[in-house]
């Protein structure tokens, strides 16, 4: 495997932007907005350029639109690149994170190895916040995925350095503060996204365990305790095992544990539970062939989990976290599941399995109840659970439930936060109703409706007495086609800063 990934580096300085030497400076524009002193500075010192692209209509300033100007030395920059901004009086919390992954985008798109990006004086967002937002959405654009590439016609940068200007060295200042978290949650997340979108036969859960334990090693506070196969049926993890039984790449659970320095012990520490089946054909109830190799990302959750634990003890957040990752392969094979098996869950409890294709939850069943016993009282799980809420939401929300209103509450405050946006539906017991068994305590599905709802459902049974909360991912498990125009496609990371957000806000 090549070593492929994009080294970026984000930091933020005080310059006249026309006069550094960059392969790519980049400017954002809104569409209804007369242009400020500096665009009219910038039209001027091209020869009044700008005034004759939005002339002939070629840019619109549309959110999401960028051109390329190519510059003959009347500014430092090899090449000047107008983003779009879209209606000012339209912005959507999310423009200057769309605006700068679509700068860092395109400048990989050209192989540049330095960016600048003009900072706007009527951003009213806090400097140190906007650094940090900035410097995320730049190595989520700025990312590629091409690790098994071995020819590229046109060869590719292997380094992407990224200036974020301001005139201000006060909000220079702030900016650089918010960058150091920024490059943090930036990597991770884009970690997260390698991690999915290496293929099944490759990152299977051994190799994803492997990962954790890099991980966990690398990072102060970090400890991570792996569950093989033998220890899954020592410990009784029913669920986790029945979903593992048809594949060669046996199951394991990873448990990740973050305790802040100091010794603070916490009598609650938070856990985040992760599906990641590094695989799912269904099993015996197998999927359709049709764009069953995506489902190579059904580990999301998982990966998500793993690297927001990275960033918490990166940043040394003052709060015990545990990460429970159930990793499994869902395979069809001599010795798998049958649809009709009944299993007995790592809780005691026994489920029919109706469809070997529902084993994100049986899994889950044992990673929330492994969450139980490690006395955590605030339990968020995030998984690709189902079909039926991309159906709901489209791909652009991820689907929320919650047995706690404050729950809930705080984890759509971190989604609007990271921008990695939620919608809250239904836990109640209509649902719960329907995933109740005859001759098993529980079914692995309802009825053919409402399935992304029958599924939180199934999962509220293994968080009784627990606050808890279910993000069913299955949106977001890949870039969506209007993300695509500022994003490699693939794995979108999602999760990692959505967890993050919510970890931030719990001690901040
Ligand atoms: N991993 C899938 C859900 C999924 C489907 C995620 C499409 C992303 C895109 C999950 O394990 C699954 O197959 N769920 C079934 C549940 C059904 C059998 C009740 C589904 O959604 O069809
Ligand atoms: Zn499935
Ligand atoms: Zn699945």
């Amino acid at each position: 495997m090549a070593k492929q990934i994009i080294k970026i580096d984000v930091k933020a300085v005080k310059a006249d932007i026309t006069k550094l030497k960059v392969d790519v400076a980049a400017v954002g524009i809104f569409s209804d907005v007369k242009p400020t002193a500096f665009l009219k500075k910038l039209d001027a010192l091209l020869g009044g350029a700008i005034t004759r692209l939005k002339k002939i209509g070629d840019f619109k300033a549309s959110a999401g639109s960028s051109v390329f100007l190519y510059t003959h030395g009347e500014i430092a920059a090899e090449r000047l690149l107008l983003v779009g901004l879209g209606e000012k009086k339209k912005k959507a919390p999310d423009t200057v994170r769309q605006a700068a992954s679509k700068a860092a985008f395109e400048a990989v798109n050209v192989n540049a190895k330095t960016l600048a990006i003009f900072r706007h004086n009527e951003t009213k967002i806090d400097s140190r916040q906007l650094g940090q937002v900035i410097a995320e959405s730049i190595h989520f654009g700025g990312y590629r995925y091409d690790e098994f590439v071995t020819r590229r016609e046109n060869g590719r940068t292997n380094s992407l350095s990224a200036l974020i200007v301001d005139s201000d060295m006060a909000n220079v200042r702030k900016m650089n503060e918010g960058i150091k978290i920024g490059q943090i949650v930036g990597r991770a997340q884009n970690f997260a996204r390698t991690l999915c979108n290496r293929p099944g036969s490759i990152l299977y859960p051994a190799q994803l365990a492997a990962e954790a334990r890099k991980i966990a090693a690398s990072v102060k506070g970090l400890s991570c305790t792996i569950l093989d196969e033998k220890k899954l049926a020592q410990k009784k993890m029913g669920g986790i095992l029945a979903v593992g039984k048809g594949a060669a790449n046996k199951p394991r659970m990873i448990i990740l544990k973050y305790s802040p320095g100091g010794g603070k012990k916490s009598d609650s520490p938070i856990a985040l539970v992760g599906k990641a089946i590094t695989f799912d054909t269904g099993g015996i109830s197998l999927k359709h062939s049709a764009d069953m190799h995506e489902m190579k990302y059904d580990m999301t959750g998982g990966a998500a989990v793993l690297m927001a634990m990275q960033v918490a003890a990166k940043l040394k957040l003052p709060v015990e976290v545990y990460g429970i990752i159930c990793a499994a392969e869902n395979k069809p094979d001599g010795g798998s599941c049958l649809p009709g098996d009944i299993i007995t869950t790592f809780s005691g409890r026994t489920v029919e399995v109706l469809n070997t294709d529902a084993e994100g939850r049986l899994v889950l069943s044992d990673g929330l109840e492994q969450a139980r016993r490690l006395k955590c009282k605030t339990v968020i799980d995030l998984a690709t659970l189902t079909g039926a809420c991309v159906v709901a939401l489209g791909k652009h929300k991820a689907g929320l439930f919650s047995n706690d209103d404050k729950l809930a509450k705080k984890l759509q405050t971190a989604a609007k936060d990271s921008s990695e946006a939620v919608w809250q539906l239904p836990y109640e017991q209509e649902y719960i109703d329907e995933i109740k068994g005859k001759i098993a305590d529980l079914k692995n599905i309802g009825s053919k409706w409402g399935g992304v709802c029958t599924g939180a459902a199934f999962l509220g049974e293994f968080a009784k007495g627990l606050t808890w909360a279910h993000l069913d991912i299955a949106p977001k498990m890949d870039a969506s086609e209007p993300m695509k125009k500022y994003a490699e496609s693939g794995s979108i990371g999602f999760g990692v800063r959505l967890l993050t957000s919510f970890l931030f806000n719990e001690v901040f």
